[in-house]
């Protein structure tokens, strides 16, 4: 009951016009945002600056500048993630400060490189599967929507190298379900629609539907089946951090929130850029060839590792 009236309240945010992520959607109204987005970094030396009513926005686009706000200047800093909640949680993601540093430690040692040896088999076996059905489609000559392809493959490396669990969801469901928060396309037509006085396609319940699905999920997973029972896995540490009776801010929905946080923050992102990938290298096939030499020569018949 609790977190059905979250999600309902949450989806009042839905278009709201003060997000910041409503006031940048003209910019995705172009024809070809990210040539836009090129073309004004390189007006702007990198450092593009959106002006609005009360309000300025600016997009960074060098590592140098990704250095100096996470790294240098840190503290000068802060995050901006309000109309993702509903999505995230109170996971890291959103958090901040000293909870967010608190948070953060027990799970850091998960991304340490050296852990990366572990993850490769599933991100190997999840890549075969997945290339084996590419390869029947392309035998079929059938359609298939890319993004949801290689979002399907990213949640199944998240769960099983992560987390040590099959997956346990159809992630063509969930993920749409989501999608209705984090498309701010939508956000835009809901925010214009109540402008207008009209009815809004996606309506209240069907918000507070998809978020109490997606709510749900954590828990699932928890419980899904086993895949090889190690100990050393980004889940038994965030299990540990809740039974740690000297950290009582790492209770069930922390560990709810940082569920919901990998499985999006971890699939949406290397989805989209996977899929974007894939499509660019299919308009360069010269660059295609490149890198399966440079991947040749390193691995020869070998998996990366
Ligand atoms: C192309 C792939 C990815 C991109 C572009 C990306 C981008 C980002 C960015 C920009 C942030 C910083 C947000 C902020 O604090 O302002 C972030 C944070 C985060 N990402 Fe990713 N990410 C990617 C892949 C992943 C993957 C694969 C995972 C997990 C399996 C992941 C988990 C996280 C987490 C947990 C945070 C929050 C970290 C913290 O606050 O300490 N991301 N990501």
């Amino acid at each position: 009951m609790a977190d059905m009236s979250v999600a309902y309240s949450s989806s009042h945010g839905l278009g709201e016009e003060q997000s910041i992520w409503f006031k940048l959607t003209p910019l995705l109204n172009q024809e070809n945002p990210m040539q836009v987005l090129m073309a004004l970094s390189e007006k702007y030396s990198g450092v593009i600056p959106i002006n609005l009513k009360t309000q300025r926005i600016i997009l960074l686009s060098e590592p140098a500048h990704a250095e100096r706000v996470l790294v240098t200047n840190a503290d000068n800093y802060t995050k901006y993630f309000d109309g993702l909640r509903p999505v995230f949680g109170r996971s890291m993601i959103t958090i901040d400060g000293a909870l967010w540093q608190k948070i953060r430690r027990p799970q850091q040692a998960a991304f340490h490189p050296n852990m990366f040896e572990d993850y490769f088999p599933y991100l190997m076996s999840a890549i075969k599967t997945k290339m084996a059905r590419w390869a029947e489609y392309a035998e079929s000559g059938e359609t298939v929507e890319m993004v949801e392809e290689t979002w399907t493959l990213a949640a199944e490396m998240v769960c099983k190298a992560l987390f040590d669990r099959e997956m346990p969801f159809n992630p063509h469901f969930v993920f749409k379900q989501v999608k209705t928060y984090t498309d701010v396309m939508n956000h835009k037509s809901v925010r214009l629609k109540n402008v207008r006085g009209e009815l809004s396609e996606i309506t209240e319940e069907e918000t507070a539907k998809a978020m109490e699905i997606w709510g749900s999920i954590p828990e699932t997973v928890i419980g899904a089946d086993i895949v090889d029972h190690r100990e050393k896995t980004l889940l038994n540490m965030i299990l540990e951090a809740e039974a740690d009776p000297d950290f009582p801010e790492f209770d069930r929905q922390q560990v709810i929130d940082e569920l919901k946080q990998y499985l999006w923050a971890g699939t949406e992102t290397t989805a989209l850029t996977l899929a974007w990938s894939l499509y660019l290298l299919s308009q360069n096939p010269e660059v295609m060839e490149r890198i399966r030499a440079e991947a040749h020569e390193v691995c020869g018949d070998d998996d990366p590792r």
